[in-house]
């Protein structure tokens, strides 16, 4: 993936990007169509966020914020900035600034039912055979990590319930590893971000984010820590947190599902279309991408057939013969 600039760990919130608004001076300017248009195309070959006449409410009003936090009142000299070398890190900052990133603990129950009671059963039987005891499955656009840490607590569960089934004698192990040996997991969890990483790398959730979280998982893999919920170690452990814009040709490979939800509807068709044949690479033979609710690949290509129980929907990748 990506780099992030510091290399490691995940660079910190600026001392400039924490400082308070300012009140004044409440300068609201006014884009004209062509300045909207500049700011658009801009956005767009930077992220591939695409605001089209609906949301342009939304960029004129984030854009009036960096203008007040870089005491800046003509959109021209702010738009000289972000094409130039120096302002590399105010188009980090905008693109933060416009991204939206709602999120939720088990969000979509039907389909990561279906993630769970079937895709994860079946691969686990696939690799199993194979003999090649690893699963890689990669949350793109992970906001603050509620989506990467769910999929990690329904592996564990489905790698636990599977040794259930087929003991073996490393089960002797005291006290049970979460990830039963030989099996190695690898979840990457990816974002355009960095603010909504470092929440996810902290792992730390109020009450009220925790509202869709049921006792059991409360009990087995969180730890109360004060008025907040901490991820147990052993997750986090799975889950790896990087900086990656989904826009760049680079994309991680190797895949065996994709888990890629409410980040394409922000994107345009074409944009969509050049991620759907990204995300074909980069997944395994037999690998599956799971979109968001209100996103569908249909229209956008053929290389994929979708697989669904209940209402519950994912897209397995289509095997083509030499
Ligand atoms: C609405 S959230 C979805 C979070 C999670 N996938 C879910 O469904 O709950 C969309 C996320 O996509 C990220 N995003 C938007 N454009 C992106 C890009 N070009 N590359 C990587 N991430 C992007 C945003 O920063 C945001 O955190």
């Amino acid at each position: 993936m990506n780099q992030p600039p510091e290399s490691g760990a995940l660079p910190q919130q600026s001392k400039r990007k924490k400082r308070k608004l300012m009140s004044s001076p409440a300068l609201a300017i006014q884009l004209s169509d062509a300045e909207m248009r500049l700011l658009q195309a801009l956005v767009y070959q930077e992220c591939g966020m695409f605001f089209d006449s609906r949301r342009t409410h939304f960029l004129q009003d984030r854009l009036q914020r960096r203008l007040r936090e870089c005491r800046m009142d003509s959109f021209y000299s702010y738009y000289r900035l972000l094409m130039s070398a120096a302002g590399k890190q105010e188009l980090i900052c905008l693109v933060e600034n416009l991204t939206v990133n709602e999120t939720s603990f088990f969000r979509n129950k039907a389909q990561l039912d279906l993630f769970h009671k079937h895709i994860l059963d079946e691969l686990i039987r696939r690799k199993q055979e194979q003999r090649e005891c690893q699963l890689r499955i990669w949350s793109a656009g992970c906001s603050t990590g509620q989506e990467p840490y769910t999929i990690a607590m329904l592996v564990a569960d489905a790698l636990a319930y599977h040794q259930l089934r087929m003991p073996s004698s490393k089960d002797t192990v005291w006290p049970k590893p979460l990830v039963p040996p030989p099996w190695k997991v690898e979840i990457p969890a990816s974002d355009i971000n960095y603010s909504v990483l470092r929440a996810g790398q902290e792992g730390l959730y109020s009450e009220h984010q925790m509202a869709s979280v049921d006792y059991s998982y409360r009990l087995r893999y969180f730890d109360k820590v004060g008025e907040r919920y901490a991820v147990k170690k052993a997750i986090k452990e799975l889950v790896h947190f990087d900086f990656h814009n989904l826009k760049t040709e680079f994309l991680p490979q190797s895949n065996d599902i994709i888990f890629c939800r409410n980040v394409m509807m922000y994107f345009d068709e074409a944009e969509q279309r050049r991620l759907v044949e990204k995300f074909y690479r980069c997944l395994s033979p037999g690998g599956f991408l799971l979109v968001g609710h209100a996103e569908s690949l249909l229209g956008l290509t053929d290389k994929f057939t979708m697989v669904y129980r209940e209402s519950g929907t994912a897209y397995k990748r289509i095997e083509v013969s030499q």
